[in-house]
């Protein structure tokens, strides 16, 4: 069969940093290719070479045979390369139809034929078996249905290549099974995929090859049915993880988090404790409303009625700098507008919440600081050549790593991590879940939200799991089942 893509030779340089370093990859019709790697490993910067967002510094791309000679975005499109983003890049106040053909629109006569659009988009949406009306707003649909927007829009393109960068971070399961659906779907109809995810059971499901990537290097290709989990993990952080969760049940001491009926507009009722030496899972379908206990609870948002005491003593509504006083602290879901200043510095997010205790009586003392963002971006293994670089340049799941480390040098004793490792690649996996035992050993408390089951079995002492607004059961986690809390978590949809 003849290859339909090609990277030979790829080479990227940014300043300071060999991202890509001789990459030969390729991929077949009808294949879906995934790339997997630690955060940093240059995953993404491949797909964007592809796209035509960067230009690479060396090498060469071949489609169907034939040398792309100078690639752009709107050569890739034209040639039928499709990208999907975790972060969509849909217009919001447009309609379905406007969006699938937003810069190729159909025209009669010189005007956009709306019409046409809508029949043509409502086609679309049904063979990949979405029911939704193509005139309807976008900010009307959940992010879900938006990503099936986005692969409508790439089959109006008669997209040959389609690329999903970390596509299911944000879905619910049941998304994600309607996503693996299509991709099926898209496999009969010879369209080639590379698919990047640090969701490493996806490969199993819907994968026929896998390449791996560690510092910018090609460190593997095979096809999937040689390989086990093992082998996966073991190329993507360069050694064996022999426990992935490390924690270990101990007695627990008093109380530390006590929430009590707490009731807004997204939840009702809601009561939860966790004492020392915890670590408590919240799971739950996506829109259980987690995320919005939690950030009530920690004085984000308002609340109707309830409370929230901290070590005992109850929290002012609406006062996160006060909850940060009394030693709690939360790690935003959406780290990277709620969690990071993505002009400054590593070094500078890392230190901003525990200036105070590093730098004494108010005089910065820069070896101090020095010395303790070493230390993390060491234990986190964050990819960077410098602790000087901004935020920004950084690889989407190292920007976790950042906010993950600020929050662990904080000095807090309560902490509430709303996906802890959304993006995190599962060497770094490893080191949070290690340094999450090591905080509950040392007194410290966990309210831990996950949506990833494997993670809320492994980890928690207790669970509680949410549906609709309410809290609908604790579990003990020992001798809990996945199928047990998935029934708990469809209780009140
Ligand atoms: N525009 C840029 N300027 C400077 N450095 C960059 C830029 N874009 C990416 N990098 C660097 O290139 C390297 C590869 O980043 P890339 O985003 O490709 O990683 P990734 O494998 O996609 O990681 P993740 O799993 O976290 O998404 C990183 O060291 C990153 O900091
Ligand atoms: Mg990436």
């Amino acid at each position: 069969m003849e290859k339909l893509l090609e990277f030979r030779h790829i080479t990227k340089v940014f300043p300071g940093v060999t991202a890509l370093d001789d990459i030969n990859i390729d991929l077949y019709p009808g294949e879906v290719h995934i790339i997997v790697g630690e955060n940093g490993a240059g995953k993404s910067t491949l797909m964007k070479i592809l796209s035509g967002a960067y230009e690479a510094t060396s090498g060469e791309l071949y489609m169907e045979g034939k040398l792309i000679a100078k690639n752009s975005p709107q050569v890739s499109a034209s040639l039928g390369i499709s990208m999907i983003y975790q972060e969509l890049n849909l217009v919001p106040e447009l309609s379905i139809a406007s969006n699938i053909f937003l810069g190729h629109e159909l025209r009669r006569g010189g005007f956009v034929n709306k019409a046409a659009q809508e029949k043509r988009a409502n086609e679309l949406l049904k063979e990949i078996g979405v029911y939704v009306n193509a005139g309807t707003l976008v900010k009307q649909l959940g992010v879900g249905t938006q990503q099936m927007v986005e692969i409508a829009k790439a089959l109006s393109r008669q997209a040959k290549v389609i690329v999903f960068d970390e596509p299911t971070s944000s879905l619910t399961d049941s998304e994600i099974t309607e996503l693996f659906h299509i991709i099926r779907l898209l496999k009969e109809r010879n369209v080639g995929m590379f698919y990047i995810s640090h969701r490493l059971e996806e490969l199993f499901q819907i994968g026929d090859r896998v390449s791996v990537l560690r510092d910018g290097k090609h460190i593997l290709t095979d096809t999937i049915d040689h390989m086990t989990m093992d082998d996966v993990i073991e190329g993507i952080a360069g050694r064996k993880i022999e426990n992935l969760f490390p924690h270990v049940r101990k007695p627990a001491g008093d109380p530390m988090l006590e929430i009590r009926h707490l009731t807004g507009s997204k939840f009702s009722d809601v009561s939860m404790t966790v004492r020392a030496g915890e670590i408590v899972g919240v799971s739950g379908l996506v829109g259980a409303g987690r995320t919005e206990t939690a950030r009530a609870a920690f004085g984000i948002d308002k609340y109707e009625s309830g409370e929230v005491v901290v070590c005992g003593r109850k929290l002012p509504k609406r006062s996160p700098s006060r909850a940060n006083r009394l030693g709690m602290c939360l790690l935003p879901e959406d780290r990277k507008t709620e969690g990071l200043a993505l002009e400054l510095s590593i070094r500078e997010n890392i230190v901003v919440s525990s200036l105070k205790a590093l730098n004494p009586r108010g005089i910065v003392r820069a070896k101090n600081e020095a010395t303790e963002v070493g230390k993390s971006i060491n234990s986190l293994e964050i990819a960077t050549s410098s602790m000087e670089k901004l935020v920004r340049f950084l690889s989407g799941g190292t920007q976790q790593k950042v906010v993950i480390a600020k929050w662990l040098l904080s000095n807090s004793r309560v902490f509430i991590f709303d996906e802890p490792t959304r993006g995190i690649d599962v060497g770094a996996k490893s080191s949070i879940y290690q340094l999450m035992d090591e905080l509950v050993a040392g007194g410290a408390a966990i309210l831990m939200i996950s949506s990833d089951m494997t993670e809320i079995l492994g980890m928690s002492d207790r669970i509680y799991v949410m549906s609709g607004g309410k809290l609908v059961g604790e579990l003990d986690s020992e001798g809990a089942t996945q199928n047990e809390i998935l029934k708990l978590a469809f209780s009140n949809v």
